[in-house]
């Protein structure tokens, strides 16, 4: 499945830690958007979705959260709870954001602006749209 999970340099020193993330270094794609969720409520499952282009990096840069990941084969669940580690999601998964701690913050940065037509929000129309259902 098309995902990884990147560990970034922190830049600790006694004052604290600092991660820093630049396009086409850090981060695998020109950064054209970046986006957070904070106040997510328990029991919220969000995302339902999969691109049929974008890619994107998720950070928990506080508190926690899980991914759920499916490319219509397998699937994967992802913790993050670590401010210096990105989840990268290629295209063409399916992916759902639950279990958030009280004080999540998901940060994520996206390979495109906001584009509603690159969404599919049904499920079976993702299986249809990858080949994997008639
Ligand atoms: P939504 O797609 O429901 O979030 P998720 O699937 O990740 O849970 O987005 C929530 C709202 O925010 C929806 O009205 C669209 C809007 N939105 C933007 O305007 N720009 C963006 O970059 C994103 C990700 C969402």
């Amino acid at each position: 499945m098309n995902y990884k999970i990147i560990r970034f340099q922190e830049h600790g020193d006694p004052r604290g830690q600092l991660v820093a993330l630049e396009e086409n270094k850090e981060i695998p794609f020109k950064i054209k958007r970046v986006y957070f969720m904070y106040d997510t409520l328990k029991d919220v499952v969000r995302g339902h979705h999969a691109h049929k282009s974008l890619e994107q990096i998720l950070f928990c840069v506080h508190g926690s959260c899980k991914i759920h990941l499916d490319d219509g084969t397998e699937t994967a669940e992802v913790m993050l709870d670590k401010p210096y580690e990105g989840l990268y999601i290629a295209n063409n998964l399916w992916r759902e954001m639950y279990d958030f701690s009280e004080d999540a913050v998901l940060l994520v940065l996206a390979s495109e602006l906001y584009d509603e037509s690159d969404y599919i929000r049904d499920y079976d129309d993702f299986l249809k749209f990858i080949g994997k259902k008639k």
